[in-house]
């Protein structure tokens, strides 16, 4: 594969989606041809799940069953395919999500994740994960003041601590891949740590 696959990651609320808009429109003006796409989603199987997702009661495994067979159709109809073809895929959310929301937010065993990651992905991995990273009590005010809460935006500040540690414990592992943002800060500050981390690479 010669395309670059990137995904943004972080708590409900921590700001991560006006920045993948701005980060498309700047590496199509440096000529890169961008697709870009959301987890779950992305297909319209995808999105189907999705609203089963965000709306209808189910246990964890069944959240981790649905956000993986979301994945599978995703990978297979949509992201695959761009990267054989050289774009660059700017993913807003992706595996890290299901290890801190159903790993770290609902406690669901992560050794079944890793092996249904392995399974449904086999090796790939994204090549740069952008983590917006801040305090859930400022995540909270922050989703109040914009929109109604879907299932999991409904969750108490306890769970999103957990979830925000879910985070940390996969950029732990995975090191490289990671990029930490302090989204605490202004929007024009995130930006630039968003460009700083892309420039970083030489992209
Ligand atoms: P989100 O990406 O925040 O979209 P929006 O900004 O439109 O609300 O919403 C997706 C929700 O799905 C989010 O609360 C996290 C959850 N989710 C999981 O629980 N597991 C997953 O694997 C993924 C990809 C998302």
């Amino acid at each position: 594969m010669t395309g670059r696959f990137i995904t943004f990651e972080g708590i409900d609320g921590a700001g991560k989606s006006s920045h993948i808009a701005r980060l498309s429109d700047w590496l199509q003006a440096r000529g890169r041809q961008v697709l870009v796409t959301r987890e779950p989603g992305g297909t319209p199987l995808a999105e189907t799940l999705r609203d089963c997702l965000l709306h209808r009661p189910m246990d964890a495994m069944t959240e981790a069953l649905v956000v993986f067979a979301a994945r599978r159709d995703h990978l297979q109809q949509r992201i695959r395919p761009a990267l054989e073809a050289g774009h660059t895929v700017l993913c807003d959310r992706f595996t890290d999500a299901t290890f801190a929301y159903q790993g770290g937010g609902r406690g669901f065993d992560q050794r079944v994740l890793t092996e249904l990651e392995r399974w449904v992905q086999g090796g790939l991995q994204p090549d740069l994960t952008l983590l917006f990273d801040l305090p859930a009590s400022l995540a909270a005010q922050r989703r109040a003041a914009v929109r109604a809460a879907d299932r999991f935006e409904a969750q108490d500040e306890s769970f999103f601590d957990r979830v925000r540690a879910g985070y940390a414990q996969r950029q732990a592992a995975q090191p490289s891949r990671f990029e930490m943002l302090d989204a605490s800060q202004t929007p024009e500050e995130v930006w630039a740590q968003v460009q700083r981390a892309l420039e970083g690479r030489g992209w």
